[in-house]
């Protein structure tokens, strides 16, 4: 059956899936919009749903954690709840059957931190959360204990505007007797590659046969330097994305190719050109 991509894809791809080096996508939240899940900078974005009185914005760093724990951590597990009530879509499940079928051909760098790639059946080896898993906590202080999954009995229907009680508090401890904290990326920090895989994700574009970038503003510093590493390493790009961009203006003059449409349309028509 004819594909729906216009040849300019079908070629890239094409060439792409002959290639023995790494396919490398890079997601935002536009691949969860059609999940549900609020994109931020779209009109109904987490950032517009504050938490009372505060500006989301206010909440997402570590200042706000360390003088307000008890509502960054309400704020946060109301978040998870919204997260955990959404499905991943086609355009998710389209990548976690790609990953089975190209195996360490595959890489996955995504900002979204609802853990909708995972659910859907991306492996954690491959999938790098560059800002972090809210189904994910951390210890607040400086031990070594890796990121671990959020206690299952703290509830995944945390309601806007719920306190912390003393229990979950207690659930939200590392193992060293610290406070836990959101395994998130918050505004006054920055990548590293411990936690966010800052190196590794800039190295696999420099290795890429090609970089496939769904649903994303380009708002955010790694995921720009990306992009402009692919085009000053001659990596290919394929962007997906209902709007132009500044990803979609990097495939102008032979970077790449723009496929202007949603991801649960497009990203099932280009994993299945990938195999
Ligand atoms: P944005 O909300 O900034 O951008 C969403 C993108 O998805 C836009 O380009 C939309 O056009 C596109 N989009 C909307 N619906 C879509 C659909 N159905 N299919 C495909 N694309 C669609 O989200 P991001 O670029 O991901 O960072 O930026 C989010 C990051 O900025 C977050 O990770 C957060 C925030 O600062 C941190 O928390 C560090």
């Amino acid at each position: 059956m004819q594909s729906p991509l216009p040849d300019s894809a079908i070629e890239l791809l094409e060439k792409a899936r002959q290639a023995t080096s790494l396919v490398v996508w890079l997601t935002g939240a536009g691949i969860s919009a059609e999940s549900g899940v609020p994109t931020f900078r779209g009109p109904e974005g987490f950032w517009t749903v504050g938490s009372r009185n505060f500006h989301p914005m206010e909440l997402a760093t570590r200042a706000a954690f360390d003088s307000l724990p008890d509502e960054v951590w309400a704020w946060y597990l109301y978040r998870r709840a919204a997260c955990r009530a959404a499905s991943p879509n086609p355009a998710h499940r389209a990548l976690a059957d790609l990953e089975t079928r190209l195996g360490d051909r595959f890489r996955l760098v995504t900002q979204n931190v609802d853990g909708l790639h995972l659910r859907a059946g991306n492996s954690l080896e491959r999938t790098w959360q560059i800002h972090g898993n809210l189904d994910f906590a951390r210890c607040s202080g400086s031990c070594p204990t890796l990121p671990w999954p959020m206690p299952a009995t703290i509830s995944i229907d945390w309601k806007k505007g719920q306190a912390l009680d003393e229990t979950t508090r207690d659930l939200l401890r590392c193992e060293c007797g610290a406070a836990a904290r959101p395994h998130v990326l918050w505004f006054d920090e920055y990548y590293d590659e411990e936690n966010f895989r800052f190196e590794s994700s800039l190295t696999a574009v420099e290795q890429a046969a090609l970089l496939i970038v769904v649903g994303t503003s380009g708002a955010t510093n790694l995921p720009m330097r990306m992009a402009h590493l692919a085009r000053a390493r001659g990596v290919p790009l394929l962007v997906i994305d209902p709007e132009p961009n500044p990803f979609s203006e990097l495939t102008a003059g032979g970077g790449g190719v723009f496929l202007r449409g949603t991801a649960s349309a497009l990203v099932p028509e280009v994993c299945g050109l990938l195999n």
